[in-house]
């Protein structure tokens, strides 16, 4: 533990404390997020972006990502040794979105230490999984870690997963053929990542992807643990609930031994989101699929 004072932060602090935070899962593109260390708190401030308040998937997904900053700031303070309340949105619609302030010390539990490791273990896993199923009970126990207000995190089950396997078939078939949306996406995608990423229809889909029929991708759905995020309202504190449960989860499932990665590029069409509320017949908008597995 390093010592902290509320007059500032040590360059150390500053620098481990950053390190684990921009190591959280991000949308394409530059991070939507950077950190301001002032006298006894930490903010989480809007990166250079300002397609926000346009309520397109892409801003989504920018303050979702902000959202699973916030969770890994959190773990690297609790790391620290440090106790905090933290307010989300604390100046309504100012570029903070998140501030946490340090209200004491108290050393960091063991589960918070293993938490905080599996920060650095965490990765988008998008090949196939083991086919060794997920227990029941422990995704349970996995999902209860969110607590997030407002904010639920389901497992998407049989009859629900055909209604999924329609709408990410045609989702797929739209977003390939956008050429401005993957023109975009060329230019954000590093090519060491693009290979891997070709191909698999459940990562992102390219002009090269081979997509799967319906029914074979219902059974692979089958062969997996699908997650969902939903929220009760739609509004930019919702979304960065959204990141927060979305990271809390990825983190307890690695911790577990467990490999995960999240799909949105579907939910930005805003007929399958609609799809999503009225054939899964849900209490909230939903932000991310999240799949859950053991590595093969
Ligand atoms: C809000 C959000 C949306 C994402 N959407 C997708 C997606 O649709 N498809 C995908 O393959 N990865 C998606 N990702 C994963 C990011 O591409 C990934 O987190 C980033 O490239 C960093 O890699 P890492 O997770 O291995 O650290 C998303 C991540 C976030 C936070």
């Amino acid at each position: 533990m390093t010592q902290h004072t509320r007059r500032g932060w040590t360059m150390a602090q500053r620098r481990e404390v950053t390190d684990a935070v921009n190591r959280s899962p991000a949308v394409s593109g530059p991070l939507p997020w950077r950190l301001r260390f002032v006298d006894g708190a930490v903010e989480v401030v809007r990166g250079d972006w300002d397609d926000e308040s346009s309520g397109n998937g892409l801003g989504r997904d920018r303050l979702v990502s902000c959202g699973a900053a916030v969770a890994t700031l959190e773990l690297a303070l609790r790391r620290e040794g440090l106790r905090f309340s933290m307010q989300l949105d604390p100046d309504h619609g100012s570029e903070v979105l998140a501030r946490v302030e340090i209200n004491g010390e108290l050393p960091a539990s063991a589960g918070e230490r293993e938490l905080y490791a599996a920060i650095y273990l965490r990765h988008s896993h998008r090949q196939p999984f083991s086919p060794l199923p997920v227990d029941h009970d422990l995704c349970e126990r996995i999902i209860a870690r969110h607590g997030v207000t407002d904010t639920q995190v389901l497992r998407i089950a049989e009859p629900a997963l055909g209604a999924i396997a329609r709408l990410l078939t045609y989702a797929a078939g739209a977003v390939r053929s956008d050429t401005a949306y993957q023109r975009d996406l060329a230019a954000w995608t590093m090519p060491a990542v693009r290979s891997e990423l070709d191909t698999l229809p459940w990562a992102l889909v390219r002009t090269t992807t081979h997509l799967p029929d319906q029914p074979t991708l219902e059974q692979r759905l089958r062969e997996q643990t699908t997650l969902l995020v939903i929220t009760e309202d739609d509004a930019r504190v919702d979304h960065l609930r959204a990141g927060i449960a979305m990271q809390r989860v990825w983190l307890a499932a690695v911790a577990n031994g467990l490999a995960a990665s999240v799909h949105t590029q579907s939910l930005y069409l805003p007929e399958v989101r609609a799809g999503l509320v009225e054939q899964l017949g849900l209490a909230g908008y939903p932000h991310l699929l999240m799949r859950l597995g053991y590595p093969a």
